[in-house]
């Protein structure tokens, strides 16, 4: 090989790649731009310091915008740079005792984006020492010991209250039985601002299983801290919504509520639809699920015929039949968004908790 050759072309071909993928190294090793977010003022700082979020009846008007905006600040760092290190120095415990697909993982997702660690106990009732006889109690005076913040499921209404009751760190309430699902709620009103652009004055019609659902009896509670908002709650008449509820939103000027056994005739005037799962695993006997199995079925011609134009439809999922799935590809259908926008609030829960914002 001619010597020109070697030192004009080979050599500093050669240099040029090495070159180039030292720099690749450098950059890949280098740690992403530290974030700090700085919303809350000192007052509320402090309020959310250490704040278990057990029921949406804790939660005011106040709490909601704040955390709306702390989730439209993840948003932006989701989309810029995936992780930052918000939580670097924290812990996680996610321990479920009921099955669960979005809820377990959006937090955990939360907690890692946030650059948090996570300890993770998918299956409580076989993967526990639960199977051994241990009380809620005692297992939560464990997990503290690991952990920074606490998120469970429970089969038993009030768990999270219990659990919280001897609780140093925040527990995060991810559905106690058929009781309440705060951050499915949190989740649920701040899509409704994400695609209305507002929650006040919307009319917002539940569907399905509104006896045995959770989701809708915390989000029907959380829609009081909005202003001229209207309910419609459509189920079949052995499922409506527990008497409990109704009163309970009944009570605050401004909120109306009322009852229907038929979708027909309130789709024109929805701005959403929130559909639900009738809860097959909460009834005392399959014959009474088979009853009201399928009895609401929303599919896009329903939609077409009837729906307000401009109306979003949500689901918390996982659905069985209740959508068709020609729904799907509308853009009234926002419940795939749904599940980011919970990621995104569940985020801002932790950081609001832990002090991080
Ligand atoms: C709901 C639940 O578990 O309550 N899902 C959820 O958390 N996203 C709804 C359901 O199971 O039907």
């Amino acid at each position: 090989m001619p010597r020109t050759f070697l030192f004009n072309y080979i050599i500093p071909t050669a240099l040029g790649f090495v070159g180039g993928a030292l720099a690749v190294h450098y950059f890949a090793q280098t740690p992403k731009k530290r974030i700090t977010v700085d919303i809350l003022s000192a007052a509320s700082k402090q309020k959310w310091k250490g704040r278990s979020i057990l029921s949406v009846k804790d939660i005011s008007r106040e709490d909601l915008d704040e955390l709306f905006e702390v989730a439209d600040q993840m948003d932006e760092i989701v989309q810029k740079q995936g992780t930052c290190d918000l939580c670097s120095d924290s812990v996680l415990t996610a321990i479920f005792y009921e099955p669960s697909t979005r809820t377990r993982c959006s937090f955990e997702a939360a907690f890692q984006r946030l650059g948090g660690k996570v300890v993770s106990i998918a299956d409580a009732r076989s993967q526990s020492s639960v199977k051994k006889g241990e009380t809620i109690e005692d297992t939560i005076r464990c997990l503290q010991t690991y952990s920074d913040v606490i998120a469970m499921r429970h089969p038993q209404k009030g768990s999270a209250k219990q659990a919280a009751s001897v609780a140093d760190v925040p527990i995060l309430n991810g559905g106690d039985g058929p009781g309440e699902h705060p951050t499915q709620a949190l989740l649920d009103c701040y899509t409704i601002y994400r695609h209305c652009g507002e929650v006040d004055g919307k009319t917002i019609t539940l569907v399905g299983d509104l006896k045995y659902g959770r989701t809708v009896h915390s989000l029907a509670v959380l829609l009081t801290r909005f202003k001229d908002v209207t309910i419609n709650c459509v189920s079949p008449p052995s499922l409506a919504m527990p008497d409990e509820f109704l009163e309970f939103v009944g009570k605050f000027p401004g909120i109306t509520i009322k009852e229907y056994t038929t979708l027909d005739t309130v789709l024109p005037s929805s701005d959403v639809v929130y559909m639900t799962r009738i809860q097959k695993e909460r009834f005392p006997n399959v014959e009474d699920y088979e009853k009201v199995n399928g009895y609401f079925i929303l599919c896009k011609k329903t939609i077409d015929d009837h729906g307000k134009k401009g109306m979003k439809i949500m689901h918390p999922l996982p659905r069985v039949n209740e959508i068709a799935t020609d729904v799907d590809d509308l853009e009234e259908a926002v419940y795939f968004d749904e599940m980011r926008c919970g990621m995104l609030i569940r985020m801002a829960l932790f950081c609001c908790v832990l002090g991080k914002c």
